[in-house]
């Protein structure tokens, strides 16, 4: 198939959103930008569609779709919501926020992957609104790239992954967040984190909401077989080099990396540096993560400089653990995943 490109922004843009709506409506698969990475859009009342959006990516079925509204209040159209649902949408939507619900029956067991629940999420990024609104059906969309690598945090990298494969790409320009949404499973007034994002644990629990840290996001080690979102299983955002992070006082973490870069390259390795700029390592091949000053910069670019590591044919990464303070604690459980967790103290 030909996959239709536009770049938002070049003068006729009600024209596209309209076409993608449509093309959405009838069954067909739209990527379009979100403020968190690039999603993968399919109507989520057909059946058909969540299929199609699994070949795609090459995903196993059984990991489920989050389902995007424009107006937080239309998820009670498929999921059942209550009083904390309300409360986390007056409070953090639109945002970088997925809530877990009961699903109600016109949501087809192939969105959610068999499971009772439905992930619901209303996005701020104006296109995906707008788009949403259009396509005049909620939108099942994960997120745009092929299964085991990193999100899409720009239109190039979902055309890397996904041209010839779907119907559509809208172009909106680069992800302001750049790490997926916070997702959460709700009971009474609490909430587990299930995956941690830019809604950080200390803001929902500003909101009044009792809040744990599920053990995945952190330890998947302990977290045992039968993890409560099924997307945690998988060892996601791999670079094919092996990948190892370095934590502790930072000199200490800067004198490990060197000394270890020198050893691999000496052993013929393809050797590179994730780190953030206030810390000097010479020559050495550095890729920014931006400044400690700044921890969103590493948010914004830590699954570009994962791909990028793919496209110079590095073998080896070695990568500076961040403050897991803030959105920190998401970058780290996504830099951990890539590094399926080898961190070394230093
Ligand atoms: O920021 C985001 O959330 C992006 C953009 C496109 O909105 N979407 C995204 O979707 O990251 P995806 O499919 O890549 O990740 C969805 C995660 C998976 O880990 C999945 O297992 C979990 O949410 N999830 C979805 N439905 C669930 C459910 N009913 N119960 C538990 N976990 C669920
Ligand atoms: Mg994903």
């Amino acid at each position: 198939m030909t996959t239709e490109f536009y770049k938002i922004g070049s003068g006729c843009d009600a024209d596209v959103l309209e076409r993608a709506g449509e093309l959405i409506r009838s069954g067909e698969l739209v990527a379009f930008p979100t403020e968190t990475v690039y999603g993968l859009g399919a109507n989520a009342y057909l059946a058909e569609s969540a299929r199609k959006v699994y070949a795609a990516k090459g995903r196993p079925s059984d990991n489920p779709l989050i389902v995007h509204v424009n107006d937080s209040a239309d998820a009670s159209l498929f999921a059942e919501t209550n009083e904390t649902y309300k409360k986390l949408a007056k409070r953090f939507m639109p945002g970088p926020l997925t809530v877990i619900l009961p699903k109600k029956d016109v949501i087809p067991d192939e969105v959610t992957g068999g499971l009772r629940t439905v992930a619901v999420r209303c996005p701020s990024n104006p296109i995906a609104r707008e788009l949403i609104r259009r396509s005049g059906v909620p939108i099942a969309a994960p997120s745009a790239n092929l299964s085991g690598k990193p999100s899409p945090t720009c239109a190039e990298h979902v055309m890397q992954d996904m041209d010839g494969r779907i119907a559509m790409v809208i172009d909106g320009g680069e992800c302001e967040i750049g790490l997926e949404s916070t997702v959460i499973a709700v009971s009474g007034n609490s909430a587990n984190v299930l995956r941690p994002g830019a809604v950080t644990p200390d803001m929902l629990r500003s909101a009044g909401i009792a809040v744990t840290v599920d053990e995945a996001v952190t330890d998947p080690a302990k977290a045992g077989s039968a993890p409560q979102s099924p997307g945690m299983k998988y060892k996601h955002y791999a670079p094919k080099a092996k990948t190892v992070i370095f934590s502790g006082a930072p000199e200490h973490v800067v004198s490990a990396i060197c000394r270890r870069y020198d050893e691999q390259t000496a052993k013929g390795e393809r050797v590179a540096i994730l780190g953030l700029d206030e810390h000097r390592y010479g020559d050495r091949t550095f890729i920014s993560l931006g400044s400690e000053k700044r921890p969103q910069e590493a948010a914004a670019r830590l699954f570009a400089a994962l791909r990028e590591l793919d496209e110079r044919g590095d073998t080896v990464a070695l990568c500076e653990a961040v403050d897991t303070a803030g959105i920190g604690l998401a970058v780290m459980n996504r830099m951990g995943r890539a590094a399926a967790f080898d961190i070394e103290q230093v």
